[in-house]
């Protein structure tokens, strides 16, 4: 089988590249154009070195390029014909997305058409992953009704967001806006062309070979201040929660659903009521696994984040017969882990 992993260096697209590429049988193909250093100024590199750790795989062919570049975009697929795309370049930070709403509508949107529209044109039989977001719910989850408890707030009926939450008449912000109008031609290809297109509406995927920084990635983040001995700033009051899964078990969500007969499908994919951390228990777990204390310094809200966002994952339960495996505890500890042994 020939995959073709879109921002195949980032830290979703490098485990799906080696997952695949495990299999010598399979041809993987990383696009990628390593734009997340520049996108957050890494001083450090970051997606350079999953761009160099996937080098020891054989069967990996890289395509250094830009997904807006159709020329190079339809090259790729002309000499490869994948049979399956996973694409997840994008830009993923919203407050990037705040401050260049226009490169995040052409990086997320037209980039994502470019990409999807390339599969149809060269190979309509094949298989699409997106890797979409929660943030297409918008404001619209700030409405569940919350209860506050001493660590923590949570949903006041339990459970999470199912796909049935509304996606209008609210704010999103520009990446909610660029990265559902993909989620949405994602679903439409299936419809309009008969395309088998998976949508997956992410909420915090975390892991090794993550470079996190304060406004992406905040589990690696808080990981990387931990072990640097820096101070963490934590906007409101450290309570919000979110669902977290690890991102070998989202591969194998998404696996499933290409090994399924289904034709489509839109899935919130997390690590569902069960796996869930607010900002205060990460510190608390980072305390524990490191035996170190930083200092946490409280600082405004911020307008765009959500106090709760846990997923609903009964769907993808149900029809991919998938389930997380990795509890946060275990989750946070094999992220340290790694980082001690690869970048502090
Ligand atoms: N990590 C999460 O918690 C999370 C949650 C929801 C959705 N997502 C989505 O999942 C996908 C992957 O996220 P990630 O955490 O691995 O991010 P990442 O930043 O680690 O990976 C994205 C990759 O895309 C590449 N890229 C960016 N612009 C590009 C362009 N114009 N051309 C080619 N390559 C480009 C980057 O260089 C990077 O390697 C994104 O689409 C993101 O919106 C992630």
């Amino acid at each position: 089988m020939k995959i073709l992993v879109t921002g195949g260096a980032g830290m979703i697209g490098s485990h799906c590249a080696e997952y695949y590429a495990k299999d010598r049988r399979n041809k993987v193909i990383v696009y990628d154009n390593l734009m997340r250093s520049k996108i957050f100024a890494s001083k450090k590199k970051s997606v350079e070195y999953n761009w160099n750790y996937l080098q020891q795989y054989k069967n990996i062919d890289f395509w250094k390029n830009d997904i807006r570049d159709l020329a190079s975009v339809d090259k790729c697929f002309k000499k490869f014909k994948p049979d399956v795309v996973i694409h997840a370049a994008a830009q993923p930070g919203v407050r990037f997305s705040l401050d260049n709403p226009q490169e995040d509508f052409t990086i997320n949107c037209q980039g994502t058409v470019n990409i999807l529209d390339a599969l149809r044109r060269h190979n309509a039989k094949g298989s699409f992953v997106y890797c979409s977001t929660n943030k297409v719910f918008g404001e619209n989850v700030n409405d569940i009704p919350l209860v506050e408890k001493k660590m923590r707030y949570d949903f006041r009926k339990g459970g999470g967001v199912s796909e049935q939450q509304g996606i209008d008449h609210t704010g999103h912000t520009p990446y909610g806006v660029s990265k559902l109008a993909g989620d949405l031609y994602v679903q439409d290809y299936a419809h309009t062309y008969g395309m088998k297109t998976g949508v997956f509406r992410m909420s915090c995927i975390y892991g090794t070979r993550q470079f996190g920084f304060e406004d992406q990635g905040w589990i690696a983040w808080f990981s990387i201040c931990y072990l640097a001995g820096q101070d963490i700033s934590i906007y409101g009051d450290g309570k919000q929660v979110r669902d977290v899964l690890w991102v070998e078990d989202l591969v194998q969500a998404y696996d499933k659903f290409l090994k399924s007969p289904l034709k489509h499908g839109v899935f919130n994919m997390g690590g569902g009521p069960k796996n869930t951390m607010s900002l205060l228990e990460l510190v608390g777990y980072l305390d524990e696994i490191t035996g170190r204390k930083v200092k946490v310094k409280f600082k405004e809200w911020r307008k765009f984040d959500q106090k709760v966002y846990i997923s609903d994952i009964a769907k993808a339960k149900k029809v991919l017969g998938w389930s997380p495996k990795i509890t946060p505890r275990e989750g946070v500890e094999r992220m340290v882990r790694w980082l001690q042994g690869n970048v502090c």
